[in-house]
């Protein structure tokens, strides 16, 4: 099922945070996850153990450019949408994981330095694309974009995308505490109270647009079940 991996060699750019949005709205919506938390830095394993067993996520928590082609095969069989969270640097891990991903999600802070650590993976991926002689889809995401203003800077990485000609989902995910919150509680967005969290209506709203994008791009194709009666069952009767 698809591959979504959240790719930026710039460390901070949203990577994370982004991943953990995608992944609990995407278990809201009834669809199994698998997250490879391939992050030194071990965010999203910390809040699932802070969270407790869920039914439709899986964690998988040692991956290294040697196994990570493997563990997706697996998960591919068991889950609806496998995401890739990865390290916020340029390693043969990052290589093998866009290589193996049906999208690269590239999260991109509307400021110059986030922008070439994503250029540095639009790199990547334009030089896998030679090498392999197919096409790796990707998509940048704007992050904690400001909801009142639309400052110099993110205007000046739109302008670039644009003329790159590289995909842009229309939802940027906009700067709120409620997506930091969520690392501190566990849970997901839809668990936390809304007598404490601040827009929290607004916050889920964005997160549900920014998903219905990526599920757009790239939906889950449902194992065809055999038909009936099978050859199987023709045979024996
Ligand atoms: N939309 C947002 N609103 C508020 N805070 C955010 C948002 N996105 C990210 N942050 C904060 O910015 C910091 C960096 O985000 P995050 O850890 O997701 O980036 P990353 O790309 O995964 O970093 P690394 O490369 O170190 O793995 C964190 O403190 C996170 O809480
Ligand atoms: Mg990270």
């Amino acid at each position: 099922m698809p591959v979504l991996s959240f790719a930026n060699a710039k460390g901070g750019a949203g990577k994370t945070t982004a991943a953990l949005l995608v992944a609990t709205d995407l278990m809201d919506q009834g669809y199994s996850v698998s997250i490879v938390d391939a992050d030194p830095q071990r965010w999203i394993s910390q809040w699932a153990a802070m969270s407790g067993p869920q039914r439709r996520l899986s964690i998988i928590d040692e991956v290294s450019a040697g196994s990570i082609d493997s563990v997706i095969r697996e998960e591919r069989d068991n889950r609806d949408y496998i995401l890739v969270d990865l390290e916020g640097t340029m390693s043969p891990l990052v290589s093998r994981a866009v290589s193996a991903s049906d999208l690269v999600l590239v999260p991109i802070q509307g400021c110059a330095m986030d922008a070439k650590g994503g250029g540095k993976v639009l790199d990547l991926i334009a030089d896998l694309q030679r090498e392999e002689r197919r096409t790796i889809r990707h998509s940048v995401i704007l992050t904690r974009i400001n909801a009142a203003v639309t400052t110099r800077a993110l205007r000046a990485v739109r302008d670039h995308l644009q003329a790159n000609r590289i995909d842009v989902l229309t939802t940027p995910i906009v700067e709120r505490s409620v997506y930091r919150d969520i690392f501190e509680s566990g849970g997901s967005l839809h668990t936390l109270d809304p007598k404490t969290a601040s827009n929290l209506d607004k916050a889920i709203d964005n997160i549900r647009r920014l998903t219905t994008e990526i599920v757009t791009r790239v939906p889950v194709r449902r194992r065809k079940q055999p038909s009936w009666p099978t050859r199987a069952w023709l045979q024996a009767a």
